[in-house]
């Protein structure tokens, strides 16, 4: 049965970086894959630290050994809204997150990686991020409430066993700006609506209380039968006094899933997600996030497990 990097399930550490890395040319690109996934044998056992590293749908469906490609497209166009409202879309070649118990470690191994990798990419993006207040986003509210639990999460996750790319899974990553004096100047009860929970208990709201346009009613997405589709939710604060907000990190087994939930958000055949008038985002990429099975099969390094 094929396994999913392991470091998606990591709850709890307090700190991580995000890079998003560009190919600085095409020849470059199967050199990268390979060395992308050599940096993970290290770093992910002796260090303490976590690596989890993805690909551009197109460039992986280009390099995926046999048996591991995935049905995904890139974040190529923006994601248009009601009235004019759009999610930018700046999609690159890979993705490396690092999530360790503390920057320091992180910063010496995310420097070593990148060292690394010079010659082959340059870093468009880089991002780090902090547990803040245990689990809250800036806004002060609970994130990853309704996640589904550890025990069920792989199964949300990633690509069932029996289908292409069995173990692999898709992962949205979104950087949001917050805009915390305008979401500030609301009471806690509009602030709750504007989230659709409570903001000390995370209480899910009555649904007669529950606003049409709140961010739980624009996201929580049901199939024709009525049972929920859920996505697992790794998203991350970020930034200082100046600038902060929300690292959004979803992955999913259905790309559809990710993308529904972006259209609902920007107000698509419905009201716009109430959140999107207190953040903006100023990113959106998709990548794959393979299977452990496919990155072995990848390195040069194979050694029988
Ligand atoms: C500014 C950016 C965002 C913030 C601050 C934010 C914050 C939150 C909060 C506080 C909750 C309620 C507690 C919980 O269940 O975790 C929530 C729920 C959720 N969010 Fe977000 N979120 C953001 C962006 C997104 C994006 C971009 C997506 C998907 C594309 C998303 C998908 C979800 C889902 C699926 C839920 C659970 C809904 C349910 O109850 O079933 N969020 N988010």
């Amino acid at each position: 049965m094929p396994h999913s990097q392991v470091g998606i399930f990591a709850l709890g550490e307090a700190s991580q970086a995000h890079f998003e890395l560009d190919v600085l040319s095409d020849e470059h690109a199967k050199r990268l894959v390979e060395a992308l996934v050599e940096l993970e044998r290290p770093h992910s056992t002796v260090s303490g630290v976590n690596l989890v590293v993805g690909f551009r749908p197109s460039l992986w469906a280009r390099l995926a050994p046999s048996g591991h490609a995935v049905q995904a497209h890139d974040f190529n166009r923006e994601i248009a809204g009601a009235g004019g409202y759009a999610m930018p879309a700046t999609q690159h070649d890979a993705w490396l997150w690092f999530t360790g118990p503390s920057y320091d470690v992180i910063f010496d191994e995310a420097r070593d990686a990148i060292k690394t990798l010079r010659g082959l990419a340059s870093v468009a993006r880089e991002v780090s991020g902090w547990a803040y207040r245990h689990s809250r986003d800036l806004t002060g509210f609970e994130d990853g409430t309704a996640n589904p639990s550890l025990l069920e999460a792989p199964e949300v996750t990633c690509i069932p066993d029996g289908e292409p790319g069995a173990g692999s899974c898709i992962v949205l990553l979104q950087q949001w700006r917050h805009n915390m004096e305008a979401f500030d100047e609301l009471d806690e009860a509009a602030q709750e609506r504007v989230i659709g929970r409570t903001k000390m208990e995370s209480q899910e709201l009555e649904e007669a209380d529950m606003p049409a346009d709140s961010h739980v009613a624009r996201t929580e997405l049901h199939d024709e039968s009525g049972a929920e589709l859920p996505i697992f939710r790794r998203s991350v604060p970020y930034g200082n006094v100046g600038g902060h907000g929300l690292m959004f990190v979803g992955f999913a087994r259905e790309q559809k899933r990710l993308d529904r939930m972006l259209l609902n958000m920007a107000g698509a055949g419905g009201p716009r997600d109430a959140l999107t008038y207190f953040s903006t985002p100023l990113s959106g990429s998709y990548y794959v996030v393979p299977s452990t099975e496919a990155l072995l099969a990848l390195s040069s390094n194979q050694r029988q497990v």
